[in-house]
């Protein structure tokens, strides 16, 4: 077998690329090593969402150079590749290969020419691209993502995806049907549902709401989570589905941008500060104990110190229970880069610091509030740091807990006796193996 060794960054669609990527090389004779050194073919699947991820990836790049003895090649993959196509050929010299997230069928052709000498890319979009027959190998677990959709048409004008993702199109719903149906056969219990507007889920004949009620009857699926959806697609079809489901789960994570409809405007987000609160105000209605947690950029062009408090007011009426706060980053070729009106550095940190201190002390005081309160989790791993494991709530809240590797993809219920601010710790209530659980 020839051995590939892959790094993966940014969302969890690159993560779930990842595998089918890894699902086209098996097919090609790749195995998938851990160590660089060793591998015949280096790949690193790229995000190109903010310049910082970039920096990452070409200083990634720099040190996999090493690496290479004349034998091996070196391939870049995903957003990045798409975005910058040959030029990266021509920037990174020690690059062999490029594919763009629609080009990765074309990985084994890619290769064949590469080893030959020749430097190539593939960065065409293909609209019908799903990798329906691929099987994508996964690392196994309990948890699985499942894309159902590709591509973005939105226009958010910040935003890279559209023009290194492409256009919009879902899979059919069968077929998400059938792949769950295999890896509920396979262990797995919990799937995410990917998509860039994943709520605006359409095959023709179906929509997100029946994809929902779908996923929850499948057999042995006990948990069914989605990222990321937009606001404007929570319409009463899907938010019916998710309260009548019981297998979704009581988490959305709702990319708010900002609090400043003036802003949103800008950003053409296509809602403003009162609708976005209605629509959690509709989540929260229907869907008892709901978590919710967002995206937030700072320092968009021409954001003012008054845009800025409606987005710190924002956070303050939703109370998120989290949220991933980013300082705006221009990206080339899209509309917002023409708007000027450029937030400096340091006041675009300065928001930033305010804001996650804001998002901090909400945070808190949400998890504090759970402490005494039994809960199901899902254990995923030993956690990073100590012997203590890593667990999930239904509502998203990290649990860590004290049990043995035995325990990992199990449900357990367990009873919150504490928290660190950002993540609860638990001690097990009632040991429940993932058999018996089905039962009660
Ligand atoms: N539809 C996807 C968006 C992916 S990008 C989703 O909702 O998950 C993930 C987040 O990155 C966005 O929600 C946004 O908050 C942030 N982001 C996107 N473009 C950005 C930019 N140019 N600068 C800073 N943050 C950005
Ligand atoms: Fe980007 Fe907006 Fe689509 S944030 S991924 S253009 S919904």
């Amino acid at each position: 077998m020839k051995k590939v060794y892959i790094e993966t960054y940014g969302c969890q669609m690159n993560v779930a690329d990842t595998e089918i990527i890894m699902g086209l090389l098996r097919k090609e004779g790749f195995e998938r090593t851990d160590d660089a050194s060793s591998a015949d073919l280096m790949l690193v699947n790229t995000c190109a969402i903010r310049d910082n991820a970039e920096q990452r990836v070409i200083g990634r790049l720099g040190e996999l150079k090493r690496h290479k003895n004349g034998q091996n090649l070196l391939g870049v993959v995903g957003c990045m590749a798409q975005r910058l196509g040959a030029s990266l050929l021509d920037r990174c010299p020690h690059v062999d290969l490029i594919a763009g997230p629609d080009g990765y069928r074309s990985l084994g052709q890619l290769i064949l020419r590469a080893g030959e000498g020749d430097r190539v890319a593939d960065t065409e979009f293909k609209a019908w691209e799903h990798y329906e027959d691929v099987t994508p190998m996964r690392s196994g677990g309990a948890s699985a993502f499942v894309t159902v959709q590709r591509g973005c048409d939105h226009k958010c004008t910040f935003c890279i995806v559209p023009m290194t993702r492409g256009p919009e199109r879902s899979r059919r719903l069968d077929d998400v049907i059938n792949e769950i149906g295999g890896l509920a056969g396979r262990g797995v219990s919990e799937v995410t549902l990917l998509g860039q507007t994943v709520n605006s889920y359409h095959d023709g004949k179906s929509d997100f709401a029946d994809l929902l009620r779908a996923a929850g009857a499948v057999p042995g699926i006990r948990r069914v989570r989605f990222t990321s959806p937009h606001p404007n697609d929570f319409t009463d079809r899907v938010i019916e589905a998710m309260a009548e489901t019981p297998e979704v789960c009581e988490h959305v994570h709702l990319p708010a941008q900002s609090g400043s409809s003036r802003v949103l405007k800008r950003m053409l987000r296509r809602y403003n500060k009162e609708t976005f609160v209605e629509c959690v105000r509709r989540l929260r209605d229907a869907v008892g104990g709901i978590a919710l947690t967002t995206d937030i950029i700072v320092g968009f062009p021409g954001e003012t110190e008054a845009d800025f408090l409606e987005t710190m007011s924002l956070v303050r009426e939703v109370e998120f229970d989290d949220a991933f706060t980013f300082r705006y980053s221009v990206r080339d070729g899209t509309p917002a880069q023409k708007l000027g009106d450029v937030v400096s550095k340091e006041v675009s940190g300065e928001r930033l610091s305010r804001l996650i201190e804001e998002v901090r002390s909400i945070a808190r005081v949400k998890n504090a509030a759970m402490v005494g309160e039994a809960r199901e989790v899902l254990v995923e791993k030993v956690a990073r740091r100590g012997e203590l494991l890593q667990s999930r709530t239904r509502n998203n809240k990290v649990v860590l807990l004290e049990g043995t590797e035995e325990d990992i993809g199990g449900y357990q219920t367990v009873r919150i006796t504490g928290t660190t601010g950002s993540t609860l710790i638990g001690i097990p209530a009632r040991s429940v193996r993932n058999e018996l659980a089905v039962v009660t």
